[in-house]
């Protein structure tokens, strides 16, 4: 099956907004939501907005920034807002934006803010390009420059972790135990 893609969609043709009550059994021990819970309604959202996009199914290769710093509590409605903020060749960056309001009072706080990475497909399972992004406001120029900055960042930081894994000499490095909780037991 072919299928006509235009060159640019605007930001807006797939922005998604996900939303879900969180009911009883999304809860822990602790009686909050499980983080599990979230993280996948964020990758559902994440797929929405890419694929959207994309014209394609798409995959989620990596995920960025999710810290999980106020618990969402059972009864709360939670919205996951998702715009893609930039596009490669074959990869997309969605933004997702968690907020979480308590319908008695209407009090919304925002949970977290996280970046998925998704790759497009095409029907034979490869990665195929997808359409430009057409920025439809500085606040989308913001994003789409900072997802550039995020990526080079990403880059490096791999690189430079890596390398450091490589030449890790355990003997040399043992000092570094000695402030931290751990002891050896070997
Ligand atoms: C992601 C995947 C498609 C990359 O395949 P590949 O053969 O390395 O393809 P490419 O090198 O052409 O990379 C494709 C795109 O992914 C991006 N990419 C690859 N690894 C990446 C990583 N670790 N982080 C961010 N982007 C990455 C590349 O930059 C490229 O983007 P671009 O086309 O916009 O420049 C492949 O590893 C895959 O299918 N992974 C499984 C994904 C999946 O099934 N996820 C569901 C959860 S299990």
């Amino acid at each position: 099956m072919t299928s006509l893609l235009p060159d640019y969609r605007p930001v807006s043709y797939s922005r998604v907004t996900l939303t879900e009550l969180m009911i009883p059994s999304y809860a822990n021990f602790g009686g909050k939501i499980h983080g599990g819970i979230l993280l996948s309604l964020m990758d559902k959202v994440a797929y929405a907005a890419a694929s959207k996009h994309a014209g394609t199914y798409c995959v989620t290769v990596s995920v960025d920034g999710v810290n999980f710093l106020q618990p969402v509590e059972v009864g709360e409605l939670v919205s996951l807002l998702a715009s893609v903020n930039y596009v490669g060749r074959t990869s997309l960056l969605v933004g997702i934006k968690v907020i979480a309001e308590d319908v008695r009072t209407g009090t919304v706080k925002h949970t977290n803010t996280s970046y998925f990475t998704m790759v497009a497909k095409d029907d034979a399972g490869k990665p195929t390009q997808v359409p430009g992004l057409l920025l439809e406001s500085q606040e989308d120029t913001r994003r789409f420059l900072e997802a550039i900055k995020r990526r080079e960042f990403n880059a490096q930081y791999r690189q430079e972790f890596d390398n450091a894994r490589t030449i890790l000499a355990v003997d040399q490095e043992l000092h570094l135990l000695r402030h931290e909780r751990c002891q050896i037991g070997y």
